[in-house]
């Protein structure tokens, strides 16, 4: 497949949704728990078909995903290599016992995660979803330090099973279920520069602040029961947000420290999205736990908790029952895909490719900035970019509402866009890291224009 095939613009050719979407979405209102797919006159597209940068919805429309479906595509949606190694794999084994026989596939596919690994002697868990792999790295803090507590951060997202949620920092998701969640869990501010704690004037270091937020809760009473910290080295669905430099270094040098098992958890930003394999090389800081997903496989659901053997070994040896395994952990299929993609992030020189692809795409975007008012902040490192909108940049009020008008107006001209943030008020851009450069060129014109739409709309409005 060629660069120009898998990179097409998009073609609407009836305004989404389309009659066949909105035929499927009353078919899914009916037979899904309401909680799951949001339902309204505008969304959702169905989608049928995808490749590269591309996604067609049922009524015949290509977009240009500018999410890489929650960043799970990197290596471009339906990546030719990784579906020649399913095929592969379809035609020998779909499924395997990963815990007492596994598919040998398996065993290639911990030797690959070895191979780029940040650690030198590593061990591995797999997962079938992100969630999963926090839960392993909670459960190896715990045995390796006896220790039940977690230092997590303000609009963190780890996942949404019952450990992974403990850690997560959205109301949404935690209120219902807060009496059944971990106790254990404190919360200090992720620092981020654009949306200081109210504490924090503007000469204040706000990295310095956070770490002494950290140091308080370590050195501070109950501090002897926390033996795990857990971050986000960029923070994704919190909004694209970059910790100022200096700040995991320090953070790290804080859990060394005390004997603390500091986990990255990476899910988002790992595997070349911001430039570099891993979000933690921009720093140079090893954590002691890195979880990856989303684009490990770029297709199936497998994700891994990864860390040095010392730090592992914590686990006791299988004598016949392991502590912690799933019934699908390690599947063939989804093991295979993740070998082809992990070969395709490096054959394709992804990593460098987001950083320079990303570079330059952010300081498009800066002069988006520079023009349109209701652009708070252009944050994000490589291919994971967020312009925060706002109503005021005096107040820095978020502008939720312009976000979700922004997100209908792209997808009615062919644009794939995600909300991210807290407040839903940051545009999250994650496109494959395949995208060509000529495609992020239209999507900056086309935000161009729908930044100017927004604000003639809204003086209009005033006036
Ligand atoms: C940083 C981070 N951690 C964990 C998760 C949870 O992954 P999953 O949805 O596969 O359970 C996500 C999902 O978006 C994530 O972005």
């Amino acid at each position: 497949m060629s660069t120009a095939e898998s990179n097409l613009p998009p073609r609407i050719r009836v305004i989404p949704p389309g009659p066949r979407s909105l035929a499927l979405a009353r078919r899914l209102r009916a037979v899904e728990s309401r909680n799951v797919t949001f339902v309204s006159d505008e969304f959702p597209i169905f989608w049928r078909k995808a490749r590269g940068s591309n996604v067609w919805d049922t009524d015949g429309n290509r977009y240009v995903d500018l999410t890489a479906g929650f960043a799970v595509a990197g290596a471009g949606h339906r990546n030719p290599r990784v579906v020649t190694a399913l095929r592969h794999q379809l035609a020998r084994l779909l499924h395997g016992m990963g815990d007492v026989h596994p598919p040998e596939v398996k065993v290639r596919l911990l030797e690959r995660i070895a191979a780029i690994s940040p650690f030198s002697d590593t061990r591995t868990i797999l997962a079938n979803t992100g969630s999963e792999a926090i839960e392993a790295a909670l459960k190896t803090a715990r045995l390796r330090t006896g220790k039940p507590g977690v230092i997590a951060f303000t609009g963190a997202y780890h996942g949404l099973t019952y450990g992974a949620l403990a850690a997560t920092d959205r109301d949404l998701f935690r209120v219902p279920f807060e009496d059944q969640l971990n106790p254990h869990v404190v919360r200090a501010p992720y620092p981020n520069p654009f949306r200081p704690p109210p504490e924090v004037d503007g000469t204040d270091n706000i990295g310095a602040v956070a770490l002494a937020e950290v140091q308080r809760f370590l050195d501070g009473p109950g501090g002897d029961n926390i033996g795990c910290v857990i971050i986000e080295p960029v923070q994704g669905r919190g909004g694209d947000v970059v910790p100022p430099s200096g700040f995991l270094p320090g953070l790290a040098e804080l859990c060394r420290a005390r004997d603390v098992v500091l986990v990255f958890d990476e899910i988002y930003c790992g595997l070349g999205r911001t430039g570099y394999m891993f979000a933690c090389e921009h720093e140079g800081v090893v954590p002691d736990l890195l979880c990856i997903g989303t684009a490990l496989s770029g297709a199936l659901p497998i994700a891994a908790c990864l860390g040095p053997a010392d730090i592992l070994d914590s686990w006791p040896e299988s004598t016949g029952e392991a502590k912690h395994t799933s019934t699908f952990l390690g599947n063939p299929l989804a093991c295979a895909a993740a070998i082809a993609a992990l070969d395709e992030i490096e054959r394709l020189a992804l990593p460098a490719r987001a950083r320079e692809e990303g570079a330059r795409f952010i300081g498009r975007l800066q002069v988006l900035a520079d023009r349109h008012a209701c652009i708070g902040e252009i944050r994000g490192r490589g291919l994971m970019i967020g312009p925060a909108l706002v109503r005021d940049p005096a107040t820095r009020e978020p502008d939720a509402e312009l976000a979700r008008r922004l997100i209908t107006g792209a997808l009615r001209r062919g644009w794939r866009l995600l909300a991210g943030g807290p407040e839903g008020n940051v545009i999250s851009l994650s496109p494959p890291l395949t995208i060509s450069r000529a495609l992020l060129d239209s999507s900056v014109r086309m935000l161009d224009e729908l930044f100017g739409e927004a604000s003639a709309g809204s003086s209009s409005a005033a006036g």
